[in-house]
């Protein structure tokens, strides 16, 4: 399974890194915007900073704005994968654009029948927002594994990238039902090292030790 990191803070990238793990990251026009730094020198930052596939999301909600955006970003970098809403004009850019193998990520996917669309088009990413759903009272986790059964029946290469992950069981339930890729937020990333037992274990263990005088 591939871990990938949903943000675009630099120094959230960099301590993530650093651990060895992180295969991606994924960024949105709010996190970008949260940083308040130029988009294209955030890419670039990026791109030396993780060598693996770099989502990076389109604004314009056109076919040929979409098409112009997401050439631009394509040349930035090999590793970049535009990002593209799953609307029409979307899901018809990321077909002229998988015929040019560029690839793509389709994001704000919120129900099965999406993302066969996002499938059929080539996508390379389907993201589905299982915490979204969850906020307003949705299975979003069941969504993800709609989706990764169709993918299987018809053997679709569109590679599952379960996002708006919120806390740690969403990665296991990802991971139990075999979820290519999951997009966390670096709190979340945190978050799975700790264990209270690991903690206690690990203080009980070197005290011990200090007590026995060992050199
Ligand atoms: C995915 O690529 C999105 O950037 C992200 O997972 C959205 O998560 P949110 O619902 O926490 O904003």
């Amino acid at each position: 399974m591939k871990f990938f990191i949903d943000s675009a803070n630099i120094d959230h990238i960099k301590e993530a890194a650093s651990y060895g793990l992180l295969d991606g990251v994924t960024t949105n026009p709010s996190l970008v915007s949260k940083e308040g730094k130029n988009f294209r020198q955030l890419l670039d930052e990026i791109v030396k900073i993780v060598d693996g596939p770099i989502s990076a999301e389109v604004v314009s909600t056109d076919y040929n704005g979409i098409l112009k955006e997401a050439y631009e970003l394509a040349k930035i970098h090999d590793n970049i994968v535009v990002k593209v809403p799953l609307i029409k004009e979307g899901i018809k850019a990321v077909k002229t654009l998988a015929d040019e193998d560029i690839k793509t990520n389709v994001t704000l996917c919120f129900s099965p029948s999406q993302a066969l669309l996002a499938a059929k088009a080539g996508a390379s990413y389907i993201s589905p927002f299982v915490g979204r759903l969850d906020d307003i009272s949705h299975n979003g986790m069941e969504l993800a594994k709609q989706i990764i059964q169709i993918y299987r029946n018809y053997n679709f290469k569109t590679q599952v990238l379960v996002a708006s992950i919120r806390h740690p069981l969403h990665l296991v339930e990802a991971a139990m039902m075999g979820a290519d890729v999951a997009t966390m937020p670096f709190d979340v990333i945190e978050k799975l090292f700790k264990h209270p037992l690991t903690d206690i274990g690990l203080e009980k263990f070197l005290s011990d030790w200090h007590k026995s005088n060992q050199k």
